[in-house]
């Protein structure tokens, strides 16, 4: 079995303030809501997984073809790599250290010394001032230009002739060691210039990120052996810890599309992927058209990586935190992220309310794969939303094993009256087989059909717990192109099974799975008399 799993983070797509919005200043933030009525929002791929279904966001389908939770956070921060490394099963306890009035004196100090090089500004400065303000400076004295933002960076600028490339980075390795403990910031970053005043700045940006402290959801899965295949930022995000494989994009179109190539490729693992511009180029701007047609452009992609997935594949569609465009704030937002997963296995409208922590998608990820989740965080909600036949343990019979099991079961047939033979083998979640045939009596009423021999036969030995049946049946020796279960065997798999059960009808070399609530719509079960 070759178990996908895709996580795609929507960058800063939030569905609505967090409790603690407040101390954040986001109060009334709802990133979602300020797009989704804009006419340049058009997601019906969105809509009918069920992202409108999710508590508290309203105006849900009536049958959603995923499953989806609204999922809090947990970590004392809004930013992307808190965001991220929360679904990757890791809290932050403590914000990244931010610096409104600049660095403080032992850090510059240190840095100076190290690189032998002074230092200018140290404060919170625009990327583009503080090169036309300091630039000629640091031109005509060697001194670094030091600068940070509302965000958790320690940025250095240098014109290229003045300081190499190389040299930058080696300086913002230097800073990214001092860089520690409680002066851990999210990103050291590289801004090298050139040219003469004004100056422009230069495509050798780099980003120096924090290590994760501590092992996520990405270093269990690599230790597994499995693949860990990122897509965007993601690799940056993690510091390229456990990423076994990056792929840069420039925008969300190109990094669907790296995506659909993805799963038409064989692999076993994770493929993570981040969409930034929804962030970078529509939230921080407060751009609500941007914003609304980004969305529906991703929807469209969608609507192709859907029918590309295969039968053991999940995909999980999540967020990071908010940035709504609609509020006066440019800044990100303290929001819930919506969470929806969807597959062959996956059932079907599953609503699992609103959960605590984004973690939860990389226990569930983990368990996926059946990787213990050590020390990372989160709840597993795989067993909530899997259909049972999503749950068989590796090497269960596959549906080829389970025909072949009922054309055996067909040789005993007891079928003298009607001279339609018929063989069944039920399935049960740990993969064991119960096969049955059909027995008639001269009397014609009390005949059993063959699925319901299978089925009583187990439920006599105490099972109770159906994955799938296959079927197969025809007059003496000749087997139809199908057997279709009578209306009372459907009734008495829906007696043990729900929706989601497989019943896998045709014959050797010709077969299909049907789903149960296909095949008994609106069905009469126990849940009715209650
Ligand atoms: N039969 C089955 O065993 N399963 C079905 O789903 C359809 C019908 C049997 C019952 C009877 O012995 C014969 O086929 C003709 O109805």
């Amino acid at each position: 079995m070759s178990k996908r799993a895709f996580i795609i983070v929507l960058d800063s797509m939030g569905i609505g303030e967090l409790p603690d919005a407040g101390l954040w200043h986001d109060e009334g933030s709802n990133t979602l809501a300020a797009i989704r009525n804009h006419p340049a929002f058009d997601c019906p791929n969105l809509g009918s997984l069920g992202l409108f279904n999710i508590e508290g966001v309203g105006g849900g389908c009536s049958r959603p073809a995923g499953s989806f939770a609204r999922l809090g956070e947990v970590s004392r921060g809004k930013d992307t790599t808190t965001g991220h490394w929360e679904i990757a099963g890791l809290v932050s306890e403590t914000p990244f250290p931010t610096y409104p009035d600049g660095f403080p004196d032992e850090i510059i100090s240190e840095f100076s010394r190290l690189t032998g090089r002074g230092v200018l500004c140290n404060k919170p400065y625009s990327g583009t001032d503080c090169i036309r303000d300091y630039g000629e400076e640091h031109v005509r004295t060697g001194a670094l230009i030091v600068y940070t933002s509302a965000d958790s960076v320690f940025q250095i600028a240098a014109h290229e002739d003045v300081v190499p490339v190389e040299e930058l980075y080696r300086y913002c390795g230097i800073a990214r060691e001092i860089l520690q403990g409680k002066h851990a910031v999210g990103r050291v970053i590289a801004r090298p210039f050139r040219g003469s005043y004004p100056f422009e700045r230069t495509s050798n940006r780099h980003d120096f990120s924090l290590v994760p402290p501590k092992d996520t959801m990405l270093d269990l899965l690599a230790k597994a052996g499995l693949a860990t295949l990122s897509v965007g930022k993601i690799y940056d995000i993690f510091a390229g810890k456990s990423v076994s494989e990056m792929n840069r994009m420039t925008c969300n179109d190109e990094g669907m599309d790296i995506t659909l190539k993805m799963a038409e490729r064989d692999f076993t693992g994770l493929c993570f992927v981040n969409l930034v511009d929804f962030d970078s180029k529509y939230g921080h701007r407060n751009d609500v058209e941007g914003y609304a047609a980004a969305m529906t452009a991703f929807d469209r992609k969608l609507g192709r990586f859907l029918p590309l997935m295969r039968d053991d594949d999940i995909l999980i569609i999540t967020a990071d935190h908010g940035c709504d465009p609609s509020t006066p704030s440019t800044d990100h937002s303290r929001e819930y992220v919506p969470m929806l997963i969807t597959g062959k296995h996956v059932r079907r409208g599953v609503d699992l309310g609103t959960r605590t922590s984004f973690s939860d998608i990389s226990a569930t990820v983990l368990d996926y794969f059946g990787v213990d989740k050590e020390d990372t965080a989160g709840e597993s909600f795989l067993h909530d939303v899997l259909s049972p036949a999503g749950l068989l343990p590796d090497g269960s019979p596959d549906d080829g094993q389970l025909m072949d099991a009922a054309v055996a079961a067909r040789e005993k047939a007891y079928a003298p009256y009607s001279r339609h033979r018929v063989g069944a083998a039920l399935l049960t979640c740990d993969g064991t087989v119960y096969t049955g045939c059909n027995i008639e009596s001269a009397t014609h009423t009390p005949t059993c059909c063959a699925e319901r021999t299978a089925v009583f036969k187990a439920v006599s030995e105490g099972r109770r717990d159906f994955a799938k049946i296959a079927v197969v049946g025809g007059m003496d020796d000749v087997l139809s192109n199908i057997c279709a279960p009578c209306g009372v065997c459907r009734q008495i798999m829906a007696e043990f099974c729900d929706e989601d059960f497989i019943v896998v009808l045709g014959k050797p070399g010709g077969y299909r799975e049907y789903r149960l609530g296909d095949l008994l719509p609106f069905m009469f079960t126990r849940k009715d008399l209650s």
